[in-house]
């Protein structure tokens, strides 16, 4: 087992280590995704447009629901594989950005999940709008040596185009879906169907090639729908579509209800995670109700749910009644890195500091956005914290323990405290902070920048989940984009989940 970054900086891909082999696995040529690019931001303006005029996602969902069911698919939208009582599979999320962070994670996948006998794409399989004609360098290509079928889930940026690529890809090449009647002058929809992106058509034949790539009998899956439930083995693993905004419709509200049912253990796979940065958000239902009503139903026995979106790793073991419910985000599968260390020390649903998981852990968190902010800002020696400093201001300004021992004390200078403050670390509910640089969600996508200033470590992470009748082990593991953690992907987390 080769170190963590619980245990070590080399471990955690710090200093001057070889970089990994994940570069020959890239296009000769890659478009460099640009979230300050007005053109990137216009294309992705469908999430604004909806909640300015309604969110019209529910219902173009049950057109594609509807048409996949006209086509075949089963009514139950349950997956049923022949897996064996002991298996294993693979989740990963927010995955295509197409770049190095994504490509970097590449490697370590394919060794850890050599074995599994399927993997999800836990949402965003493609940024920014889900087109598809970006399917092959940011899904075929970097996943064309997987050997097992892969699943997805969808996530707001999937939904940019009204889902089009994502329901051709995974849902048995979806035909689109005919246009709809003209709504009423002026009106909401209106309005909206002015403004809305539409989908482009697609390059017919560069879709034919980028399949291609992944054309092997044994790669092939074929969904339902953009939700679905997977039977394997003794489990059962639920993917819900909570497109544009982070909600579900009504039917996928029942149809969520009707599948929970049972005394087979279940796993939760949504794009809004349910816990996440300290906070709990129920993800509501129309018409009524949470998916975090269902969740912890004792009637459903679900015990975990892994949730997308957000670019890091975090662990809540919320107990509900004396059982554990293990909540994970795990949204860390490729795009641009979220920060931790602006997550305050964590007190929700009984889960304390204490039982709390995340990866990248706070003080490398800080190190790493220390860094971007001063090569950006060509500012490197005010910004550039080292790891030891960074670990230690966060442990001092969050008074949680440090990420790791630290072989030698650092004095916490002025300069430190700055720099920690202005990224947000230690930002606590009671003493808001004065002035904070963004370093979260879009704002961090407005900085995801070029190569030159984004080079490992990364902080990428991966999931896979060993199952048997008794017990589901849980492990996150991580890629830095070194060739150290290539070849032997380091653990960042563990835990086993009894189903007993
Ligand atoms: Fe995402």
């Amino acid at each position: 087992m080769s170190d963590s970054s619980r245990d070590t900086v080399e471990g955690a891909g710090w200093g001057t280590a070889e970089r990994g082999a994940y570069r020959q696995l890239m296009p000769g040529r890659v478009e460099k995704l640009s979230w300050l690019d007005p053109r990137t931001l216009w294309a992705a303006r469908n999430g604004v447009v909806a909640s300015w005029f309604g969110d019209p996602t529910g219902r173009t969902r049950s057109r594609w629901v509807a048409a996949r069911a006209a086509a075949g698919a089963p009514a139950d939208k349950v997956i049923r594989r022949a897996d064996p009582d002991r298996f294993s599979f693979m989740v990963i999320g927010d995955t295509g950005e197409g770049d190095d962070s994504q490509y970097a994670v590449v490697p370590g996948f394919l060794k850890v999940g050599q074995d599994a006998a399927f993997a999800v794409i836990a949402s965003d399989v493609i940024y920014p709008v889900g087109s598809t004609d970006d399917y092959g360098t940011k899904f075929f290509r970097p996943y064309q040596d997987y050997p097992a079928p892969i699943y997805a889930i969808p996530g707001n940026h999937d939904w940019y185009e009204d889902l089009g690529g994502f329901m051709r890809v995974f849902c048995g090449d979806a035909p689109p879906l005919p246009p709809e009647p003209k709504p009423r002058s002026l009106s909401r929809a209106w309005w909206r169907a002015l403004l809305w992106r539409r989908p482009r058509p697609a390059d017919e034949q560069r879709l034919t090639e980028a399949r291609a790539l992944r054309s092997a009998p044994a790669q092939q899956a074929v969904q339902p729908g953009p939700y679905w439930a997977i039977d394997a083995g003794p489990i059962r693993i639920i993917g819900i579509d909570t497109g544009l905004l982070g909600t579900i419709d009504a039917e996928q509200g029942a149809w969520l209800r009707e599948v929970s049912q049972g005394p087979r253990p279940k796993i939760l796979i949504t794009g809004s995670p349910l816990y996440v940065d300290g906070e709990h958000h129920p993800c509501a239902i129309e018409g009524g109700g949470t998916v975090d009503d269902i969740v912890p139903d004792p009637a459903h026995h679900y015990v975990a749910a892994i949730g997308g979106d957000i670019h890091n790793y975090q662990r809540y073991p919320v107990d509900v009644d004396g059982r554990t419910i293990q909540y994970v985000v795990s949204g860390g599968g490729g795009a641009f890195m979220h920060a931790t260390h602006t997550i305050a020390p964590v007190s929700v649903a009984n889960v304390t500091e204490q039982d709390f998981r995340c990866y990248p852990r706070r003080g490398d968190s800080l190190a790493f956005y220390s860094r971007l902010y001063g090569r950006r800002l060509r500012l490197r020696r005010f910004f550039t914290l080292t790891e030891v400093e960074a670990t230690a201001v966060v442990a001092e300004r969050l008074g949680i323990p440090p990420t790791r021992t630290q072989s030698s004390p650092v004095r916490v200078t002025r300069r430190i405290r700055l720099v920690a403050s202005l990224l947000g670390a230690g930002r606590r509910p009671d003493r808001p902070s004065r002035i904070r640089f963004p370093v979260r969600k879009i704002y961090t996508q407005l900085f995801s920048p070029s190569s030159a200033t984004y080079s490992p470590p990364f902080f990428k992470s991966f999931l896979r989940l060993d199952v048997t009748p008794e017990a589901v082990r849980l492990r996150c593991f991580a890629a830095t984009g070194n060739r150290a953690q290539e070849l032997q992907p380091p653990v960042e987390d563990e835990v086993t989940i009894p189903l007993r």
